[in-house]
């Protein structure tokens, strides 16, 4: 698939190496847009309300952008979410055409508690190259860095990939460490890995921020085991792409029904999904931004009657480039030029 900017900016051929447009750069001030207005919210108990301030936010900044975007990854369906739903066009409508996956608020419990690792998220590819979940509402995930990307097998029992990763970072099982979302459909699997001599870290949501987690250098978690979100999966992909690692992942209906559903509809339940499936293209940006503090980011801080700091990690796969984004706010002039979405 030719990148984006090759389509656009630069015909195909003609590039010369010539560096182009890191649509990540724009994005970046749409997840600190949501984090900024999510952060207002952090501990207030509202999930819904805070994840509304995200969603307005992101919409408000996201129609600035440059781009003809589709909505792959939304809120949902157009009458329950009336902005950012699936099939949404997003951006002034000029080129380049793309894919759009948000997630203004990712962990909305995490921020109604006050608890770390609640960000906001954003992916965006070439049209047509995003995996779109259609009824798969949950996704069974491994994620593990690029020292390990290659141990990763949904087929193989899970205390033998253990043994594989264990073997391939030479140290003890005994060191690996695998996070885990704290819930009920996982207590054969964490047995399994304590059983196995590897430890757990449970986390009671946010497994976008513990694939990030899982890939970065000097990460105290090896690998992400365990069933969560299609959509969050997608996201995670798009972040994966960038950073290296990898996510493999096998559709996990919830029931007959849901299972009929995704058959019907063309969906391989047996297949392992890659990140290059879930994302079929390799040019894709990413933004995320922290709401509250967490283990790849710093949260939004407050300094002063007016201040405020978001921290961001802004990245696209073709150049591989990771840029951690420090940027301090001036919410009085934020809020004339925008209402009072930033506090
Ligand atoms: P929300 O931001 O929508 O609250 O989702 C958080 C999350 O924990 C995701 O990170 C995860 O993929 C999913 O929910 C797990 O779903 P469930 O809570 O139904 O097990």
């Amino acid at each position: 698939m030719a990148g984006i900017e090759h389509s656009v900016l630069q015909p195909p051929g003609e590039g010369g190496g010539r560096p182009d447009r890191n649509l990540a750069l724009e994005l970046v001030r749409v997840t600190e847009a949501a984090a900024l207005a999510a952060a207002r919210l952090v501990g207030m108990g509202d999930k819904i309300a805070a994840d509304q301030a995200a969603v307005d936010a992101m919409r408000l900044v996201l129609d600035t952008v440059d781009m003809d975007g589709v909505v792959v990854i939304g809120e949902g369906e157009k009458d329950e979410a009336p902005m950012l739903y699936n099939g949404e066009h997003i951006g002034t409508g000029s080129a380049p055409q793309v894919d759009i996956a948000v997630d203004p608020l990712e962990g909305t419990t995490l921020t109604a508690k006050g608890m770390p690792n609640a960000l906001s998220v954003i992916g965006l590819s070439e049209r047509g190259s995003m995996f779109d979940p259609g009824p798969c509402v949950y996704m069974m995930k491994m994620a593990g860095g690029p020292d390990v990307a290659d141990c990763l097998d949904l087929d193989r029992p899970l205390a033998e990939t253990l043994r594989v990763v264990a073997e391939r970072k030479a140290c003890d099982i005994r060191d690996v460490m695998v996070v885990v979302l704290d819930r009920p459909r996982h207590e054969d699997g964490i047995r399994e890995i304590r059983d196995a001599g590897a430890r757990v870290r449970l986390i009671s949501d946010g497994d976008v921020a513990a694939a990030m987690l899982a890939v970065s250098e000097n990460s105290p978690v090896d690998l992400l085991w365990g069933v969560g979100g299609t959509p969050e999966g997608v996201i995670s992909a798009c972040a994966l792409k960038c950073m290296g690692g990898q996510l493999v992942g096998r559709l996990w209906p919830r029931d007959d029904a849901e299972r009929a559903a995704a058959l019907e509809a063309g969906y391989d339940l047996d297949r392992q999904l890659t990140v290059d499936d879930l994302v079929r293209s390799d040019d894709c940006f990413f933004s995320a931004t922290g709401v509250t503090d967490g283990d790849v980011l710093q949260g939004v801080r407050y300094t002063g009657k007016t201040g405020a700091s978001t921290e961001s990690l802004v990245m696209r796969s073709r150049s591989g480039t990771v840029r951690r984004v420090s940027a301090r706010h001036d919410r009085s002039k934020l809020r004339a030029i925008t209402g009072t979405r930033y506090g």
